[in-house]
Order: C-alpha cells, then sequence, then structure tokens
C-alpha cells in the first residue's frame, strides 16, 4: 500500500484503538488492489455519498465495515460510516449509495444495534427507495440454522422497497475474512463504476502497531489456571492468565481470541472411524501439504458437525436418514440430530469405505478460534489477560465430548506453554464515556468475566458512577465465582448493589431475571436516571429471559404496552445503554 494511502486510511481511523486499526490496516493490506486508487479524479465530477453502515454484536462486521470505508475514503470517495444503532432512519430515502455489513444473532435475529433499525425497515413506515442503490455483506454461521438471516431479511427488503442491488449479497461463515475481503474488492469496483471519485482524501501518517489476528496470532504463556468452582460442583470453570510475548491493546469489554487445537485422542479416534492412517498428504491451504493427521489437529473443525459435512456424509454414504434430514422439512431432526454429537460419532455411524483424506477435510469446516471475554483491566494489570472459561464436557452414549478450546486450555497447555491469543474488540460491549454514569450489570455463569474487568477498570478510574452488580449460577456454596472480589467492591463502596441467584439452591429455581423483576422499581429507575444494563452469558435462555423480564419492568413501571417496552429497549440498545455480550 502506498504511503499517501495509509496515511489517508489511517487519518479515517481516529478513534479506534490501537488494535483495531491495526486489524484494518492488515485487512486493507490484504485487499492489495492499487488500481482503482489511480484512477485519478476529476475534481469537478459530482457524485453521491457512499453511505457505509455496520450491524454487529461482537465487532466483525463494524472492523470489515471501517475497513471498506476506510478504502473508500482513500481512493477518494466521499463516503461516512454509521453503525445501524445511531443512524437516522430519516435519512435512508435520501441516501443513492448505500454499503451494508451485518450480522446475525440468536435464532436468526439482528444484532442488538441493529434491531430498532430492522424494526423500521421491515415496518410500514419504511420509506419507498427508487433510488437507491445497495449492496449488502451477510456475516453468519452455517450451524445455525437461519445462515445469515438479518442480510438476507435487510437485502431483500431493500430491493422490494424499490432499492437496485449494486452488487449481489455476499454470505460470509465464520471464517469470514477471505470472503469479506473478496466482496469488498468487487463492491470498490462497482462503486468506482458509478462515477469518479469527489475529492482527494486528507493525508496524515499515524503509525498502527504489530498486527494480531486470528491469522497472526500473538504468543502467551499460560500462567495461571486454577479451577474456582467448588469440588462438589457439576462445574468446572476455570480462572486463567496469560502473559503475551508482546504487548497486546485492550478495553473492558474485549474478548481474547485463543486460536486452539484439537484434542489428539479425538483426531486418533477419526482416524480410525475414517480407516484413514495419518500421514496421507492433504493441502495445508497455503499452497503447500500437511499430513492428514497434522491438519486434523491444527486446521479442522472435527467437534462441531456442520450441515455441509452431513451433505458430503449424505453423498457418500446414500443414506436415506441423512438425505430426508438436511430437506427444509427435516429442519427439526436435523437440529436434534447434531446437538450433542461430533464428527467422530457421524463417521462411527455411517462409516464410508475408501474415504479418500482429500475427500474427508474438504467437507470439514476450518477450526474456528473461540472467544473469551476478558476479565482484567489492562489499567490493572497491563501484563496479563484474565479470562473465566467454563470447561465443555458431556457425556454422550458412553463416550466423553470435551470442548475443543476449553478443554485444551484447561487441561492439554502444559503450565507456562504457549498459546495464540489475538484481542478481539468489541465496541459494543463498552463503559460508558462519563465515569458518572451509573452501570447495571447482569451475568450468568461466565457471563460476569466481563464485569470482574469493569468493575476492576471503574475502581482503578475512580469512576463516580454507581454500580449493580447481578449474578447467577447454579449453588452457591459451590459456583459463587470470584464470590469474595465482589464482597470486597462491597466492602470498599464500589459496588453499591450486589443480588445473585442460585437455580439449585432448592426450592423454586431462581435465576437472575427473578432478582430483576424483583427490584423493577429501581431498575427502571437506574434506568431512567441514564445508567447503562449490561448483560453478559448464556444467548438461548438467559438471555432472552432477562429480556422478556425487561419488557415486563419497562411495561410495569411506564404504565405501557409490551409492545411499546419493547420499543423503548430497542431504542436503548441502539443508543448503546442496553449492551450484550452473549453466546
Ligand atoms: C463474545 C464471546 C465471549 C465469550 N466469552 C466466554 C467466557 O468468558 N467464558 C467461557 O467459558 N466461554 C465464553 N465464550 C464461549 C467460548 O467462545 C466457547 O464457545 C466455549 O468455550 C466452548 O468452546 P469449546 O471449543 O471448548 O467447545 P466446542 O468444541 O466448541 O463445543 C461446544 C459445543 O458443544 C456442544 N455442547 C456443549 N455442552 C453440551 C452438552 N452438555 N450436551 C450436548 N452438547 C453440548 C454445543 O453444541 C456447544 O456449542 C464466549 C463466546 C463469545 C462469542
Ligand atoms: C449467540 C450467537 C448466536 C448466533 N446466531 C446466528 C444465527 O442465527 N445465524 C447466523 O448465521 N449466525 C449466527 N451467529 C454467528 C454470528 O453472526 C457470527 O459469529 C458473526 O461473524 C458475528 O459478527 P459480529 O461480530 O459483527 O456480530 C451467532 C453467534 C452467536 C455467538
Amino acid at each position: 500500500m502506498s504511503r499517501e494511502k495509509a496515511g489517508a486510511l489511517s487519518s479515517l481511523l481516529d478513534g479506534l484503538s490501537r488494535e483495531q486499526v491495526a486489524w484494518v490496516s492488515g485487512y486493507l493490506a490484504g485487499l492489495g488492489a492499487d488500481g482503482l486508487a489511480a484512477s485519478q479524479a476529476d475534481p469537478a465530477a459530482s457524485r453521491p455519498e457512499v453511505a457505509v453502515l455496520h450491524g454487529s454484536q461482537t465487532g466483525n462486521a463494524e472492523r470489515i465495515a471501517r475497513a471498506l470505508h476506510a478504502e473508500l475514503a482513500a481512493r477518494g470517495f466521499a463516503a461516512r460510516i454509521d453503525s445501524l444503532g445511531s443512524y437516522q432512519t430519516s435519512r435512508l430515502k435520501r441516501e443513492r449509495l448505500l454499503l451494508l455489513v451485518t450480522s446475525t444473532y440468536g435464532e436468526g435475529e439482528p444484532p442488538d444495534s441493529a434491531q430498532a433499525f430492522h424494526a423500521f425497515l421491515m415496518g410500514e413506515r419504511a420509506p419507498r427507495l427508487e433510488h437507491l442503490k445497495f449492496a449488502v455483506l451477510a456475516l453468519g454461521d452455517r450451524a445455525y440454522e437461519r445462515f445469515c438471516q438479518t442480510g438476507r431479511d435487510i437485502d431483500a427488503r431493500l430491493e422490494a422497497l424499490g432499492g437496485a442491488r449494486l452488487h449481489p449479497r455476499g454470505e460470509c461463515d465464520l471464517d469470514y475474512e477471505e470472503a469479506a475481503r473478496d466482496w469488498t474488492e468487487r463492491v470498490l469496483k462497482a462503486v468506482a463504476a458509478e462515477g469518479a471519485p469527489a475529492a482527494a482524501p486528507a493525508l496524515r501518517l499515524v503509525s498502527s502497531g504489530p498486527v494480531y489476528d486470528r491469522e497472526r496470532p500473538c504468543m502467551a504463556a499460560l500462567v495461571v489456571n486454577t479451577r474456582i468452582t467448588g469440588r462438589g460442583s457439576s462445574k468446572d470453570v476455570r480462572h486463567m492468565e496469560l502473559a503475551p510475548a508482546a504487548p497486546l491493546v485492550f478495553a473492558p469489554g474485549d474478548a481474547l481470541g485463543v486460536v486452539p487445537r484439537n484434542d489428539p485422542e479425538l483426531v486418533e479416534m477419526l482416524l480410525q472411524a475414517t480407516r484413514l492412517q495419518g500421514p496421507e498428504k492433504v493441502a495445508d491451504g497455503r499452497g503447500g501439504e500437511t499430513d492428514l493427521a497434522q491438519a486434523l489437529a491444527c486446521r479442522y473443525e472435527i467437534r462441531g458437525v456442520s450441515r455441509a459435512f452431513l451433505a458430503c456424509v449424505a453423498e457418500w454414504s446414500e443414506a436415506g436418514a441423512l438425505k430426508a434430514m438436511l430437506e427444509p422439512e427435516g429442519a427439526k431432526e436435523l437440529k436434534a440430530y447434531v446437538a450433542g454429537r461430533d464428527v467422530v460419532d457421524v463417521m462411527r455411524e455411517f462409516p464410508i469405505a475408501g474415504l479418500a483424506a482429500c475427500d474427508l477435510v474438504g467437507a470439514l469446516r476450518p477450526l474456528a478460534p473461540r472467544l473469551y471475554s476478558i476479565a482484567s483491566s489492562a489499567k490493572a494489570d497491563p501484563d496479563h489477560i484474565h479470562l473465566t472459561v467454563g470447561v465443555v464436557r458431556y457425556e454422550r452414549q458412553g463416550r466423553l465430548h470435551q470442548g475443543v478450546a476449553s478443554t485444551w486450555l484447561a487441561e492439554r497447555v502444559a503450565a507456562g506453554a504457549e498459546v495464540p491469543v489475538y484481542v478481539h474488540a468489541n465496541e459494543r460491549f463498552r463503559l460508558p464515556e462519563d465515569p458518572a454514569t451509573p452501570i447495571l450489570m447482569v451475568g450468568a455463569g461466565t457471563g460476569v468475566a466481563p464485569f470482574r474487568a469493569f468493575l476492576e477498570e471503574r475502581a482503578l478510574t475512580g469512576a463516580t458512577g454507581r454500580h449493580w452488580l447481578v449474578v447467577g449460577d447454579r449453588r452457591f456454596r459451590e459456583d459463587f465465582l470470584y464470590q469474595r472480589e465482589w464482597l470486597d467492591y462491597r466492602r470498599k463502596g464500589v459496588l453499591q448493589r450486589l443480588d445473585a441467584a442460585f437455580s439449585r439452591d432448592g426450592g423454586a429455581r431462581t435465576y437472575v431475571q427473578h432478582r430483576l423483576l424483583a427490584a423493577s422499581r429501581e431498575v427502571y429507575a437506574w434506568l431512567a436516571e441514564g445508567g447503562h444494563l449490561y448483560v453478559c452469558g448464556d444467548a438461548a435462555t438467559m438471555a432472552p429471559d432477562v429480556h422478556a423480564a425487561l419488557i415486563e419492568i419497562v411495561a410495569r413501571e411506564r404504565s405501557c404496552s409490551r409492545e411499546e417496552a419493547a420499543g423503548h429497549l430497542r431504542d436503548l440498545m441502539a443508543e448503546g445503554r442496553y449492551q450484550r455480550d452473549i453466546y
């Protein structure tokens, strides 16, 4: 990338963390193509401004959008960027060129910040968009039934409202980088074809520091790995501390990406189930070759069973039952079938004679990094990153199934050994800028992790805002994670209120949402005073249950309908005052 271009990009990246700037720069370096930049603008040529919008929960879509925006600006296009959360929908009818990048959450729902925009666009008040040209990039995960649903919905709706596609919708699975880069490059060409760039970009040089991401992680030594659930607990939760080999920049709310390795025993089981040996040669993804056993250990997902993998097995085995599950009517059976199974289970159930090593790996998804909320503040401990890791282990048909990354970290990484990591910045889960703003934090299980970082940071910086923490877990005696630290904060007056809910201590099952409902008036008062609300932890049940409780609280305290209460919460999400980090 040219010096001028790098400078122009950097000038657009103010306000981002060093890691984010590095990520965007790295991404753009990957885009490479300088051809369009060379097209010297006729300064007189006027052309519409390009609006780049993002809907993002954990930052992937936002980073892609920022890179796209920076590249547009570097190529001389008039472009602006906005989150769907802060975007004024009244502008929509005036847009001429719109590029939108969004992920999908829940069960095919928009990310929190995009909920209000999504509701507006799908509703009757959405304007006709005959003058609009648009392109949508949808991020998702093929493991979900409603893959890329939000991007698909928005793309279809923009067309239904009269908009014309500037470029077809792109769809990215978990390993989104290459597909996103490809879409970005094509969209940039399509934008260029709309007319000449309007203005030369302002130039300023800022150093971006080293790039650490999932493709170029930093090594970090695992220096603490302590079980923090009691001996009698049904859960194994670890407090871990990692010492990165190079300084990593992170803020409360960020997560750490861990690039894991598969369990060698599981690799061995898979080789046996497929009657392959291990030394067979397969492509290494960098133009070379590697052993099958090595590739299975480091490069491919052999735990979670994807739809694409089952489609391959159905084709190889000609198993009617599998084929039926893959039909649209079989969605329910498919969901039940994949739950808890791993690739070894499937290959044992459907043995394939003469399976080639390259066909096996061709059917598998790349091994995805796992994210863990950072449980410490860099201000308190700049040299270590603390995590709270729930170790995934469960029995299925007499065989122990173990989570890839959590058991790798907990059991197979030796004390002091290094693991590849990177900071996954999460601008959608941030402390309020004003230290006087009260914050209410709701976390169940390992969901308390980011709140440890929040409290550490706010205590250390002397933030004057009040703090209220609601935690939940199974049993008081065994599962009250970081109990001493919370009580210490209570004693010191950092934490003004602490509520805890334990679901398995006998009697009626009590969860965090029950604690919120019981304190309905106070919860609403905190919000009405301008407080920020954070929810972290389980996405399948806890987050929807907490959300339903909040609707009830708002409806009760404002004496309004549930629909109005839901709309109020959507507005809070769009304003960034109700933020969720759920998984
Ligand atoms: C933004 C974000 C932050 C996160 N923060 C944290 C954190 O702070 N702490 C933390 O522990 N995790 C956190 N996670 C989750 C974490 O990334 C991993 O998903 C988790 O550790 C499991 O990964 P694994 O590789 O060990 O398990 P995997 O090999 O990925 O296996 C997990 C899968 O096993 C299956 N499974 C699990 N239990 C059962 C069961 N009992 N019965 C049947 N099937 C089952 C499910 O399909 C599940 O998806 C976070 C995730 C995100 C997206
Ligand atoms: C709790 C949870 C629910 C998700 N639900 C879906 C889904 O229903 N459909 C889908 O395609 N992807 C789903 N995803 C995958 C995300 O869309 C994907 O990880 C994306 O890269 C996240 O981008 P973001 O960081 O911009 O939010 C889900 C991810 C999580 C953690």
